[in-house]
């Protein structure tokens, strides 16, 4: 079987307009299942105008039956930053919303914000383990028409397992405890990006 061309996949995802921000602005979303990060996202759309670019979505599009294997992990986060890329390209402000667990593929969307010098801003979302679990059951229960997740507490678990203790973030982080007031969340990340400066290209000898 031939490989899936991800930047063809892409296309169904890219925005036809974009506002442009100059700079443009990259919010990378990271958190375990059920931290709020699609809930900050939709919050952060309003406030902002920016595209969401949400891997639970996009994995929905491509495949009716998601198995969430590594294989098909590569190619949904590969088509999302190519999203994510042509976005910025434009000078669109964008939120990338998916778990962002580990630093090495973390790296990959850090170039693009590099690339296309736009400000880079991280945001951790963080729950007590007790809301968590809640959220989960309530997923299963009753699902929210906006929500694309499928992860339960066994995932929850699986995961917060699989993070590594020494797996730091490159860039600074801003935390957010989804338990407390959302607008209040908003208006941090809102300053956040005033005082962050647009990144550079990296210096490809190096
Ligand atoms: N700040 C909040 N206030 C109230 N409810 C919230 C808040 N954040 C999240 N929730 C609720 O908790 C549930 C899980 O949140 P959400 O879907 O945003 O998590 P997630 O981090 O995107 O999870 P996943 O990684 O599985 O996509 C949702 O039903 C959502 O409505
Ligand atoms: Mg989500």
């Amino acid at each position: 079987m031939t490989e899936p061309d991800p930047y063809a996949l892409a296309q169904q995802f890219i925005p036809a307009q974009v506002a442009p921000a100059s700079p443009p602005t990259l919010i990378m979303l990271s958190g375990l299942p059920g931290s709020g990060k699609s809930y900050l996202a939709r919050r952060l759309h309003e406030r902002l105008g920016a595209e969401i670019v949400e891997a639970d979505r996009v994995r929905k599009a491509l495949f009716a039956g998601p198995l969430y294997t590594a294989e098909e992990s590569r190619l949904v986060h590969r088509v999302c930053r190519i999203v994510v890329g042509n976005i910025l390209r434009r000078g669109g402000n964008v939120i990338y919303d998916a778990t962002n667990l580990v630093e090495f593929h973390r790296t990959f969307v850090y170039r693009l914000a590099e690339r296309y010098q736009a400000r880079l801003v991280i945001v951790q979302t963080v729950a007590p383990e007790e809301v968590i679990r809640e959220r989960l059951a309530s997923r299963l229960a009753a699902r929210h028409p906006l929500d694309a997740s499928d992860a339960d507490w066994g995932v929850y678990e699986k995961l917060k397992r699989s993070i590594s203790k020494r797996d730091r973030f490159a860039y600074r982080v801003t935390v957010v405890d989804t338990t407390q007031d959302v607008e209040e969340s908003v208006a941090r990340i809102v300053r956040v990006i005033r005082e962050t400066a647009p990144l550079m290209p990296r210096d490809p000898t190096m």
